[in-house]
């Protein structure tokens, strides 16, 4: 698709697209629809994890035709110009929203050790949500470190660095509408 390429000023020849659009879409209204059904009847708080998975979450929400609230969170893991996770997790932005007695669905773009997620989860338990669950869009599975249970997962994908759909490579290209893989 190397025109998607050229609408978005992306150039490097080395680059390839993992997953189109198409099938972001597919996939994207198929997570919704299991959440749907799931969640019918809960009080459901989707929290987005911010900045990655807002793209995610802004497709999944309108594949979910039950009422439910959104909230934000940020946390950094990664410094700019890194492509390793710390292991130090802070949260730089917190829910706006109290989540005790909710039904809380993190939506993330991906998970790679699976050290922020650990981190987001045991901070978030401790309130008290009715329950806790995680829908990842991006599944590292190679990576992982520490052991996080995965609810809703919409792609395994192999140890790659990647990029576009919400995630980014330091702070840009985060507006791509396919997943992309790192080139050097
Ligand atoms: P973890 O703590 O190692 O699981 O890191 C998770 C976070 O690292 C994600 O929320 C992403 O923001 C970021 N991350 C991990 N892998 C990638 C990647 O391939 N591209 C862009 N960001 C990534
Ligand atoms: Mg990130």
């Amino acid at each position: 698709m190397p025109d998607i390429k050229t609408a978005f000023g992306y150039a490097s020849p080395s680059n390839q697209i993992l997953i189109a659009p198409e099938k972001l879409r597919a996939r994207v209204a198929e997570l919704g629809q299991q959440i749907e059904q799931d969640y019918a009847g809960k009080d459901l708080v989707m929290v987005c994890i911010l900045k990655g998975g807002v793209m995610f979450l802004t497709d999944l929400m309108r594949a979910i035709h039950i009422p439910h609230a959104i909230d934000f969170m940020a946390v950094s893991s990664y410094g700019v110009g890194a492509r390793e996770s710390t292991g130090v997790v802070r949260i730089i932005m917190d829910l706006e929203r109290d989540v005790q007695g909710k039904h809380v669905l993190l939506v993330e773009d991906i998970i790679d050790s699976g050290r922020t997620l650990s981190y987001i989860c045991e901070v978030l338990n401790a309130r008290g949500p009715a329950t806790l669950k995680i829908c990842t869009l991006l599944n590292k599975y190679e990576r992982r470190e520490v052991e996080v249970p995965l609810d809703y997962v919409g792609f395994d994908i192999q140890n790659v660095f990647v990029f576009g759909y919400g995630l980014d490579i330091d702070e840009v290209y985060r507006n791509l509408p396919f997943i992309g893989v790192f080139g050097d």
